[in-house]
């Protein structure tokens, strides 16, 4: 699917929320809340709606599948006319608007649309989500703030990369070689990247602490709990953000990370970022990811939301 060049259909604002298929969505669920640090809004039957720290309602929503997938991305607009807008922009441009705007009906509510991808991604574009008071956390405990990224892996990161940019205004603050693409929409030097890969599917989550002693904090109250990184801590190249990777009982990578760079969208120059260890790793401290991670990275092949049909 290629586009001729035009303004996006919509400028999200932030990445509000993720939501994962598992079998077993209950079991990640306690995983989540009792050593991951999130907190659940709602819950009925095995699904789960968890937040962070932050105002968002929830972060991530965790809801029966037949096999992993990634559910749905769901982005940050500012007001209703912005939705609407983008769902006739998207007709214009032949991408599938599975739901057109009115009030969403899941947990949090909001106004918003849905379409898919080139690739069969699910992507919500909403606003009004119900609010919920910051959390204030006493002391130094470990708790998510809020999402920081979700990676994706494409088998086409050309098209995919090019897709996001056009359509949703997305920035290229850097790449890696070419085999990842990190994507802003803020600040934030990424809220999605694409991974260049054999198939479709989740490489991770990664979930921002406010500070990089929360982030110390949070991998040894893991590590307590019998809990071990499967690669790191260390510090990224792009995005200069601190890592560790870790799997829920799904088997879906979940990141802690902090210290993201802030982009001043004047100033910023996107690089190629050679993948060598000094600039993967900066501390020497992750070394190389292991076999074990980058299986669990790549996931099972993700039918999409079209492709899940029959699941629904
Ligand atoms: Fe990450």
């Amino acid at each position: 699917m290629t586009f001729e060049p035009g303004p996006p259909v919509a400028l999200p604002h932030s990445l509000c929320s993720v939501t994962l298929l598992m079998p077993d969505p209950g079991t990640a669920a306690d995983f989540y809340t009792e050593a991951w640090g999130l907190s659940a809004v709602e819950r009925d039957g095995t699904a789960a709606w968890l937040r962070g720290t932050g105002t968002e309602h929830h972060i991530l929503h965790l809801a029966h599948g037949e096999r992993n997938a990634l559910g749905k991305i769901a982005f940050a607009l500012r007001t209703r006319r912005e939705v609407d807008d983008a769902a006739r922009a998207l007709a214009a441009l032949d991408v599938p608007v599975v739901r057109e705007p009115g009030p969403l009906d899941g947990a949090g509510g909001g106004y918003g649309l849905w379409f898919v991808d080139p690739e069969g991604r699910l992507v919500e574009l909403s606003v009004e989500l119900e609010a919920v008071p910051y959390r204030d956390i006493r002391g130094r405990e470990a708790v998510p703030r809020k999402l920081a990224h979700a990676v994706l892996n494409t088998v086409d990161i050309d098209a995919t990369t090019g897709f996001y940019t056009r359509v949703l205004g997305m920035r290229v603050s850097d790449w890696s070689e070419h085999q990842m693409s990190f994507l802003r929409c803020n600040s934030d030097h990424h809220v999605i990247a694409f991974n260049q890969a054999p198939w479709t599917s989740l490489n991770h989550v990664a979930y921002e602490l406010p500070s990089i002693d929360h982030f110390m904090r949070g991998i040894g109250k893991l590590k307590r709990a019998g809990i071990a990184p499967m690669w790191g801590p260390g510090r990224h190249g792009p995005g200069d953000n601190t890592f560790s990777y870790f799997t829920d009982p799904a088997g879906l990578v979940c990141e802690y990370t902090s210290e993201v760079a802030q982009i001043d969208e004047d100033a910023w120059l996107c690089r190629v970022w050679p993948r060598t260890p000094e600039l993967s790793d900066q501390w020497g401290t992750a070394g190389p990811p292991p076999a074990s991670v980058r299986e669990h990275m790549a996931g099972i092949p993700d039918p999409g939301y079209f492709g899940r049909a029959g699941d629904r």
